[in-house]
């Protein structure tokens, strides 16, 4: 992998997090710095955040950067919690020049794929084959569909019309905060979008991530689903170790 040691960024709605990580053993090596996502979420203000960070650690090798969104060859084509400047916006591009790193030096993927990443690669072992679903419940419902280990990027299952609604804005962790859901009351809403979800592809296990994965013994408990669902084993760090993990192969889901 060319070094033990790899650096991440994971921008989400409300947070950027970055810091080094351990590429042996798949952990942050350090305390993860977090800074408040600006707003508006402007690709150079956000650009200017995660260089803020990377510079802080001393960071000059490959930086893997995460966005909330469907990105394909480096450019953003969606944003659903982020400005919508960002659909279009050539992300490698716009990293790779404020950072001053040298091309190739910079990879951007969507951010549960990249958690979806590290979970395979560092977690459960024994529960790698076929068809597993990592979920990340935050601001929005992220999802990473995995056959045998094998990443199909791009998946967007958190915008499965559930009900007649966007099922990440009944599901997600952001609305068990704003609507000050009880864990029964947001269990309740995960298990209905989750079910559905099997109903279309099936999974064998589905991985449950995000910062709400921290209190997964509230709420995992609770899920009426057929699939067997388990936390995910790096928490919210998945991301961060993720997009370390891609920069350091280099590769572009
Ligand atoms: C976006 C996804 C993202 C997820 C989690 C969704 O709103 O469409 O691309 O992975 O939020 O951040």
């Amino acid at each position: 992998m060319g070094g033990t040691r790899g650096f991440g960024v994971d921008i989400g709605g409300s947070g950027i997090k970055g810091c080094v990580v351990d590429l042996e053993v798949g952990r942050l090596d350090g305390e993860r710095v977090r800074i408040d996502t600006p707003s508006p979420s402007k690709p150079e203000l956000v650009a200017d955040v995660v260089a803020e960070i990377v510079e802080g650690f001393g960071w000059t090798g490959p930086v893997g950067v995460t966005l909330p969104a469907v990105v394909k060859r480096g450019t953003a084509l969606t944003a659903a919690n982020i400005d919508k400047s960002w659909i279009g916006t050539d992300a490698v591009k716009v990293f790779t020049k404020r950072l001053g790193r040298k091309p190739g030096d910079v990879v951007v993927l969507n951010d549960a794929d990249a958690a979806g990443m590290a979970e395979i690669r560092y977690g459960w072992p024994g529960d790698r084959d076929g068809v597993v679903v990592l979920l990340t419940f935050g601001t929005g419902i992220g999802s990473a569909l995995f056959l045998d280990g094998k990443l199909v990027p791009n998946t967007e299952f958190g915008h499965l019309e559930v009900d007649g609604h966007d099922a990440e804005t009944r599901a997600a962790a952001s609305v068990k905060e704003e609507n000050g859901l009880s864990w029964e009351e947001w269990a309740h809403r995960v298990s209905r979008y989750i079910r559905s979800l099997e109903d279309l592809i099936w999974p064998d296990l589905i991985i449950a991530g995000g910062g709400v994965s921290k209190k997964a013994d509230k709420w995992l408990p609770l899920l009426d689903v057929r699939t067997k669902v388990v936390a995910a084993e790096l928490r919210n760090d998945a991301g961060i170790v993720g997009a370390a993990v891609a920069a350091a192969l280099n590769v572009e889901p």
